[in-house]
Formats: C-alpha cells, sequence, structure tokens
C-alpha cells in the first residue's frame, strides 16, 4: 500500500513529469522549513546559538523522512565526524533507493546568532536539485557579487574591483553610481570595500548576519538594495545562488581558503581551481527548488508567531517561501500550526 505522498507520485510520474523534482516535492519542502523554523522560534532571544541550531536540526531531519525520495545532503552542518545530523552525505528522506534522487543543500537555521539575539532575518532555508547540480562547496568562505534580475549578462564581475562593478551596474540602471544601494555583512573584513563604496557617494545597508537574505534582498525592489558584495559562508553562497536561479539575477562566487585543511576539504569534493569564480548556474544548475520559512521578523519573511485564536486555540503562523527554476514559479505560503 502507497503512502498518499508515494501515490501522489506515482500519479505525476504517469502524466509525465519530465525530472527527479516532482512538482509534489515542491510544496512539500516548505514542510519542512516550517518545520525548522518552529523549532528553533521558541528560542528565540533565549542567547543559545547552539540550542536553537540543534532544535532546528532536529526537526528538519524528522520532516525529511516523511518525503517521498531518496536524497543525499550535499551542503549541511558540516561532514559527519562534526555533526550528529544532517551531516554531508547523509541520506534524508522517506524513500532510499526508491524515490527520485534528490540534491539538498540546507541551513535548518542560517542566522543562529540573530535568533539568539532576536535580531532580524534569521531563516530555515534549503535548496533541492536533480543529483550532482549543486556546488558541494565546503564550509569555508566565499567572496560573493550580486545583482537582482534586468541587468545584462556580465554586468557584474568579481574579477573586477568595487568600483569598477558599481559603475557598471549604475550604467546599466541609468543612474550615477553614487545611487548604488549596496548590502555587505558588518565585518571588519569589509572596512576597505564599505570605505571604497562610500567613497563613491554609494549607500551601503550593513547587516549583522544572514547573507541569504542579504543577497536575496537585490531581488525584491522594495528593499531598494542594488548589490550585495562581500565575504560570507560558501553553503550560504550556494543556497543564495540556489534562489536567484529561481528569481533571476546574476551571482558570481569565489571560495576563499584560510588553510591547508579547507583546501584539502574541497579537494575531498573534487573541488582543485581554488580560485576559480563561480556564475549561478555553475553554483545551482538544471532545475532546482529554493524553499525558507522566517524565524524571526525579515525583510523577505515574517518571522514566526505564536497567537491566541478567538476560538480560544494557539497557534503558531508561519510565512515561507518556495520556488522553481524551471518554471520560474514563486509561491509565498503562510501556515497555522497548532501546538
Ligand atoms: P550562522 O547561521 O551559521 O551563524 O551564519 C550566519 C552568517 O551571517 C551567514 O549568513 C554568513 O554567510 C556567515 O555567517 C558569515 O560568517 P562570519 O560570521 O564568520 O563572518
Amino acid at each position: 500500500m502507497n503512502t498518499p505522498a508515494e501515490t501522489d507520485m506515482l500519479a505525476s510520474k504517469d502524466e509525465g513529469q519530465e525530472n527527479a523534482l516532482d512538482r509534489v516535492l515542491v510544496l512539500e519542502m516548505v514542510r519542512v522549513t516550517e518545520a525548522a523554523a518552529v523549532a528553533a522560534a521558541q528560542l528565540v532571544g533565549r542567547g543559545d546559538e547552539k540550542a536553537a541550531d540543534a532544535a532546528a536540526v532536529e526537526a528538519m531531519r524528522r520532516a525529511f523522512d516523511t518525503l517521498y525520495m531518496d536524497g543525499t545532503v550535499v551542503i549541511g552542518e558540516g561532514e559527519r565526524d562534526e555533526a550528529p545530523m544532517l551531516y554531508i552525505g547523509e541520506k534524508v528522506g522517506g524513500a532510499p533507493g526508491k524515490g527520485p534522487k534528490i540534491d539538498i543543500a540546507l541551513d535548518p537555521l542560517e542566522g543562529t546568532t540573530i535568533t539568539a539575539k532576536a535580531g532580524p532575518n534569521a531563516l530555515a532555508v534549503l535548496a533541492a536539485a536533480e543529483e550532482g547540480c549543486l556546488l558541494n562547496a565546503p564550509d569555508t568562505y566565499m567572496d560573493k557579487i550580486a545583482v537582482g534580475p534586468g541587468y545584462p549578462e556580465g554586468v557584474i564581475d568579481l574579477a573586477k574591483s568595487p568600483t569598477n562593478n558599481v559603475k557598471a551596474v549604475a550604467a546599466a540602471k541609468g543612474v550615477e553610481p553614487g545611487d548604488i544601494i549596496i548590502c555587505v555583512l558588518d565585518r571588519p573584513r569589509h572596512a576597505d570595500m564599505i570605505a571604497e563604496l562610500r567613497a563613491l557617494g554609494c549607500g551601503v545597508v550593513l547587516i549583522g548576519d544572514g547573507d541569504v537574505a542579504g543577497v536575496i534582498a537585490v531581488t525584491d525592489e522594495e528593499t531598494n538594495i542594488d548589490m550585495y558584495m562581500g565575504q560570507g559562508g560558501a553553503p550560504e553562497g550556494v543556497l543564495a545562488a540556489a534562489a536567484l536561479r529561481c528569481v533571476g539575477g546574476q551571482f558570481n562566487g569565489r571560495l576563499v581558503f584560510r588553510n591547508e585543511d579547507e583546501k584539502a576539504r574541497a579537494r575531498k569534493w573534487g573541488i582543485t581551481e581554488f580560485d576559480r569564480i563561480y556564475k549561478l548556474e555553475e553554483l545551482a544548475s538544471g532545475d532546482c527548488i529554493f524553499a525558507a520559512t522566517g524565524v524571526t521578523q525579515g525583510s523577505l519573511l515574517d518571522g514566526v508567531k505564536r497567537r491566541r485564536k478567538p476560538t480560544g486555540e494557539t497557534i503558531m503562523t508561519t510565512d515561507s517561501v518556495v520556488m522553481r527554476a524551471s518554471s520560474g514559479t514563486v509561491r509565498w505560503i503562510r501556515g497555522e500550526h497548532k501546538v
């Protein structure tokens, strides 16, 4: 007897679905990020990054088991010896050996410090793609630059200086360089770049953490942010690239290695060109899905809220987005969860 998910999956196969990312999975992915966000939300503002992350990881792991897929974590919580769950290489999903083979990049709690301090823009996020379509980025840093949709291909180039990139984007937009607004992680390592951008007259939006949301902000006109620049986590770079594949925009990323150990890790995942600049399609190729649920209030999504209904029931509300590259469909999903 098939489970409802299996029945749906088989039915859609009969209809001739073209790839492993069956439509059933698109919406199902939101359940996974919702579960992680609700779990982490119980620990917002409690000052304990590790506990919030652990709660999100455990909830995400359990939620994956309800999905009809043969998933493999390609970007996760770390390597097998350093993460008890959702480690790189771990099999997830309720149909190992039977369901569609899916590669998963995840960050059950993107913004652990944000969550501990009840700051803005913490998210539960994942990207899913057909086997071999996501760069198996090691847990190093990545230099990143991004713009939203509508610019000529190649308008940004990580090989060029911040000044030249701003000038190119300004020219394409038909404005002065000083009109360009750039989102940057507030870190001492970015001091020179921030000074360079401010010398051009640009507005610099400094964020404390959470550069997945920072990159995605370039795709949302309401944020007024034109570009993202700077160095953040490489796994977060692949997740953000998957989102941009779905909604449009351009992204360049270059892995940054601090020591030989990090290079050895990269070699393990088949990376040998250490100074290569990866474009969007080289980070996330083929069809892919990006799903995120807000943990704390943010520019992209509302945070999880606890509410008492007039009926006396207590519920948690979640705000999520799920996107698919092949169709370009973006769904905003509001959930109510009984507690
Ligand atoms: P965590 O959720 O792992 O704390 O990551 C938050 C984050 O701000 C990412 O969004 C970003 O890519 C990375 O940390 C930057 O790293 P660092 O804090 O070391 O500068």
